[in-house]
């Protein structure tokens, strides 16, 4: 089991590396070290899989904190980290805790100090990846029970190309905004084909930082790098008779779409560090709430992986451009909320359903079902129909030839109000679209506005008023 736990150790004493290297080696660990923040954060950036570092505070140049600093917020690696600090730096301590550090050992300490430590540490991250796992399980048990719904003409047309393609292996390339339902597109094209037995795999390509996407998805030999001790499949591998989605396909570097574009033309790739090519039989899914062909037009997505992916086209209309479904979505996600939180919200009411069909719904079937559920739990309807009125999309009248609201035509509006009306406009505009920027969350909208929560609120209701 120990012989399985690598462990980075950081210190730019060498008689500490080789000491902590000698004691840690003979407890039956795999210990690698290195002398410098520096050379540490380069090997974890390049997916060096260790599963704890032991890092000292006092180092040269980037120190500790800094080093661990860097681990969590540029390289988002969850990595457990125990400090190894000077007697009497309490204040350090606090601040290396508060980066993210998991625990502290205190220069100088005894073997058995450092070991609790580390078996501490790997105890509690194994439980931290069990939980994971069962929630990620859940999760699938979840989405499985997900089906495609919809009765508008767009959905319609999808169900009917998803039908005729589901047993091919054509590419398949998902656009649409995000929350509108391109991986559920996905999934019903996985549960209709013949592969549905196989794995479905997804990757989220903007989630994954660009260095590590590759090994994420390619898998590395043994010895690709320093600290690769055994060789890592990848998501192609795993995926083998079955189906990937790589979802935000926009976001992929140009070095890694040339990766993509020839396991498409022949099935085959090369992993970090192998000689061979790896051969596969994946179905390749792609979706996107970017525009793919203006990326083309500006030369930041290669063109022949466009058209390789592009096979087959299912574009999905945001859900505002068809209204005509959410009464359904409504009816299955009461369902589906009612059964999970054991509650019995029977029907909406003609007010409220009023209401969620003028919202204009910027989080499409998300903000749709994530507004259904908390109805559920909270069993109020006028708390949603309060959050959903501030909607400023739907209660502004359209402007006709004869409106009065148009300066040019309304002499005898005094200039004073004029330029008030006209300041109305601009916030109206600016609320707007940090509201849609923040998917509707007014406290972060308040934020990007550089305003109170409570000044939006006023805000929000002045322009409302004046729109009636
Ligand atoms: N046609 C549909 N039938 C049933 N549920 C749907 C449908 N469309 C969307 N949903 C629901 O809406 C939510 C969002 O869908 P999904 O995750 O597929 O969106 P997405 O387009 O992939 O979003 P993002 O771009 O943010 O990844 C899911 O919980 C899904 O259950
Ligand atoms: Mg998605």
């Amino acid at each position: 089991m120990k012989k399985d736990t690598s462990i980075l150790v950081v210190d730019d004493e060498k008689s500490m590396c080789t000491f902590l290297d000698t004691v840690l080696s003979l407890k039956g660990y795999n210990v690698t070290s290195v002398m410098s923040g520096k050379d540490a954060l380069d090997l974890i950036k390049n997916g060096f899989p260790c599963s704890v570092i032991v890092l000292d505070i006092m180092m040269p140049e980037i120190d500790g904190l800094e080093t661990l600093r860097k681990i969590r917020e540029d390289l988002k690696s969850e990595i457990p980290v125990i400090m190894l600090s000077a007697l009497g730096k309490a204040g350090t301590v606090v601040k290396a805790m508060k980066l993210g550090a998991s625990d502290y050992v205190t220069k100088p300490f005894e073997d058995e100090e450092l070991e609790l430590a580390i078996s501490n540490v790997l105890e509690k991250k194994r439980l931290v990846e069990e939980v994971r796992e069962l929630k990620e399980k859940l999760e699938q048990e979840r989405k499985r029970e997900e089906c495609f719904i919809g009765i508008s003409g767009n959905l319609n047309d999808i169900k009917k190309i998803i039908e005729q393609i589901a047993d091919t292996d054509v590419t398949v390339l998902i656009q649409g905004e995000s929350g509108v339902g391109k991986e559920v597109v996905a999934r019903a094209i996985y549960v209709n084909s013949l592969r549905r037995d196989k794995p479905f795999v997804k990757v989220n390509c903007a989630a994954i930082p660009g260095e590590l996407l590759e090994s994420e998805l390619f898998g590395y030999e043994r010895g690709a790098f320093t600290g690769a001790i055994a060789s890592k499949p990848g998501r192609f591998g795993i995926a083998h008779g079955g189906m990937i989605l790589l979802d935000e396909i926009g976001e992929m570097s140009p070095a890694l779409q040339a990766k993509i574009l020839q396991v498409l033309q022949d099935g085959t790739f090369t992993r970090l560090g192998g000689r061979n090519e790896t051969q596969v039989d994946v179905r390749i899914l792609a979706s996107t709430n970017k525009d793919l062909e203006k990326a083309v037009s500006d030369k930041t997505f290669r063109e022949d992986l466009f058209y390789r992916l592009n096979v087959v086209n299912i574009d999905i209309q945001p859900l505002r451009e068809r209204k005509e479904d959410i009464p359904l979505f409504c009816e299955h996600f009461l369902e589906r909320y009612n059964k999970r939180y054991n509650r019995r919200v029977d029907a909406i009411s003609k007010k409220l359903m009023k209401s969620l069909i003028a919202y204009s719904w910027p989080g499409n079937v998300r903000e749709l079902e994530n507004t259904i559920k908390k109805l559920v739990i909270l069993e109020d309807e006028n708390h949603i129909l309060s959050e959903l009125t501030p909607s400023l999309n739907h209660n502004v009248p359209k402007k006709t030839e004869d409106d009065s609201s148009q300066s040019v035509h309304t002499p005898n509006i005094p200039l004073k109000h004029l330029s008030k009306r006209a300041v109305l406009e601009v916030e109206k505009e600016m609320i707007q679209k940090a509201l849609k920027q923040t998917n509707w969350n007014r406290k972060k909208a308040a934020e990007q506005l550089g305003i109170s929560y409570k000044a939006l609120l006023y805000k929000m209701k002045k322009i409302k008023q004046e729109a009636e």
